[in-house]
């Protein structure tokens, strides 16, 4: 075992778990002055048992495990063996290298959440069902800054009937070609800076109770209704910043009575087609369009009279003498010579 301080690499899973509430906080400093009565008290295996690999904590919900350098499935499961007996919530495997995860492995465990922070992981199990016995538990399943590329077959997941939250973050991933299982369940599905270039033109359309999208710093360059459910009743946020969009379907939005927050900051948008923006610029609290080259010329006219989100972010980029100025600034009198040349080119600039 490395001699980073168990306490440093305890903030840091916590951090990615997302258990940084004050609470957790202040429990954790609390437990790092118990943690070895504590630990072996309660909620955790024996430190002889999973040393020199696993650490365990113990949280207000359960027993946390954290493994690290694993370099086999075999050389996992004796450690989860070891902690089958004890009141486990969390598992997280770091820095480790992993061809799968034995479908089996989690049999007789109770895991609600499972990560892995730094991990190669090649496919999630290796036979047509990921983690059973895990399904009436397993909540959160979290990926994170794997060096290596990952193929996970998500229909593996489909009899997860728990599962609300999926967050896979800097795991190349390439393509999203194949349809997610029907999970009712799904919250949140996060796949970010996955390198993801191709998505199944269904991928997404079976997650009916989806609320959160993000497909943050990929390199999507088309989207379409049919990967969303329709209707997507509950769906509030989608975040598609940082990918390479220049254009939306003008259906994009339809069938999406909660939608309230869109994130389309960096992408390649240069103009916005009223028949695609109309609607969310009427229906959103939030769009956010930053850092994309917009050309404020004749085309973006309609804006002028609609209605803006509550918080929105879009500025100018051409012509020069607009450069910086916000969408929602845009006047008749500084599109005036929209109105007085109506055969202008569609790229004129102001200086003409
Ligand atoms: C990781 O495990 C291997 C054996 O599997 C060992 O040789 C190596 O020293 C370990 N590295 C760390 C950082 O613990
Ligand atoms: C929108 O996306 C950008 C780029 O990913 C990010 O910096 C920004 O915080 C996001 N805005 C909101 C309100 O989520
Ligand atoms: C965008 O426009 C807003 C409102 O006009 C302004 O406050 C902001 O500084 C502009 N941002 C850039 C990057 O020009
Ligand atoms: C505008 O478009 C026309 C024809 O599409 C082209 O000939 C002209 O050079 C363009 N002007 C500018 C300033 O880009």
């Amino acid at each position: 075992m490395s001699d980073v301080p168990i306490s440093m690499e305890l903030k840091e899973v916590l951090s990615y778990t997302g258990l940084t509430s004050k609470y957790i906080m202040s429990l954790f400093l609390l437990l790092i002055s118990l943690s070895a009565i504590l630990s072996s008290v309660w909620a955790c295996p024996s430190e002889e048992s999973i040393a020199p690999a696993c650490l365990c904590k113990e949280f207000g919900e359960g027993g946390m495990l954290m493994c690290k350098n694993i370099s086999s499935a075999e050389d996992l499961r004796p450690l989860i063996t070891a902690a089958e007996p004890y009141d486990m919530f969390a598992l997280t495997i770091m820095q480790s290298v992993l061809l799968h995860i034995p479908s089996a492995l989690f049999k007789n465990s109770k895991y609600r959440k499972i990560g892995f922070l730094r991990t190669q992981l090649l496919s999630l199990s290796e036979s047509d069902l990921a983690f059973e016995g895990l399904e009436d538990r397993l909540e959160e399943l979290r990926a994170t800054a794997a060096r290596y590329s990952a193929h996970w077959d998500w229909s593996q997941l489909k009899n997860h009937r728990r599962l609300k939250l999926i967050d896979i973050d800097l795991v190349e991933m390439h393509a999203l070609d194949q349809e997610f299982p029907p999970l009712k369940s799904l919250k949140l599905l996060g796949i970010s800076r996955a390198e993801i270039a191709v998505i199944h033109p269904n991928a997404f359309s079976g997650l009916e109770n989806l609320e959160i999208l993000y497909l943050r710093g990929n390199w999507i360059a088309k989207m379409s209704r049919s990967m969303l459910p329709n209707p997507a009743k509950k769906l509030a946020t989608i975040d598609l910043s940082g990918n390479l969009l220049n254009t939306l379907p003008k259906d994009m939005f339809e069938g999406m009575p909660n939608l309230m927050e869109v994130n389309l900051s960096y992408n390649t948008f240069t103009t916005l087609r009223k028949e695609s923006f109309l609607w969310p610029f009427e229906h959103l609290q939030a769009l956010m369009l930053t850092g994309n080259e917009l050309r404020c010329d004749c085309r973006m006219k309609w804006i002028i009279q609609t209605r803006k989100p509550l918080y929105f972010t879009a500025n100018c980029t051409a012509p020069q003498v607009l450069k910086g100025l916000g969408l929602s600034y845009l006047t008749n009198k500084v599109l005036k010579f929209c109105d007085s040349r109506e055969t202008l080119p569609l790229n004129t600039t102001m200086r003409e």
